[in-house]
């Protein structure tokens, strides 16, 4: 079982849902993120811990884990979710927390990821799911997918020619964990079995 955290939308949400994903439940920090919507409709139990309401970050955490542990997940994935988490909660789901990022990491960590590889001038962009460390957006890489990015693109094209690759490479790589597939060694991640752990999209 898995259980997401989101903030926003939720279309990688809804990609793990449909990829017919064992999700227990979608848990946001924003009461009003229209994924937590989707979600319910679908069936899936919800919750929302606002960040907002806790006087510190420690506290938010602690609140945000037990929630969390209550659904007893072998996996957390963060999709879209837009809250850094400090080392003791990544510590806590070690090897068990997975992330989403709009960039071929190392590249572009952060946001504004598209922006950033327009006025770059790269001619490949793309996005890649990593496991959480204590450092934002750096962690072993499972995954990752590359498009072209198109001399007339703007962020909007960009945008949406590397979501559809984020739906395509992140229900694999949860499947993966779920399925006990993913070795770490050292920094670098393999999987069992040898499956492709790049997706190279023309389109
Ligand atoms: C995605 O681009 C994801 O890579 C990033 O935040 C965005 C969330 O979009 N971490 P959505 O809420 O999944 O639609």
């Amino acid at each position: 079982m898995l259980v997401i955290l989101i903030s926003g939308r939720g279309s990688n949400m809804q990609a793990l849902i449909d990829a017919g994903l064992p999700v227990a439940a979608v848990i946001s920090n924003r009461a009003d993120a229209p994924g937590l919507e989707i979600a319910a409709a679908r069936g899936i139990a919800t919750a929302v811990i606002e960040h907002r309401c806790f006087v510190s970050r420690a506290d938010f955490e602690r609140a945000l884990a037990d929630r969390i542990d209550e659904f007893r997940p072998r996996l957390v994935a963060l999709a879209g979710f837009m809250r850094v988490l400090a080392p003791q909660f990544v510590r806590r789901y070690q090897g068990r927390l997975l992330n989403i990022h709009p960039s071929l990491l190392p590249a572009f960590p952060g946001l504004g990821t598209h922006e950033r590889a327009l006025a770059a001038g790269v001619k490949v962009h793309g996005c890649t799911v990593h496991f959480v460390t204590a450092e934002l957006d750096s962690g072993p890489i499972v995954i990752q997918a590359a498009v072209p990015v198109r001399a007339d693109d703007s962020r909007a094209s960009l945008a949406a020619r590397v979501v559809k690759q984020e739906h395509v490479i992140y229900p694999r790589a949860v499947r993966w964990s779920l399925e006990d597939r993913l070795l770490l060694e050292g920094e670098r991640v393999r999987v069992k079995g040898g499956d492709a752990q790049l997706v190279v999209s023309a389109a």
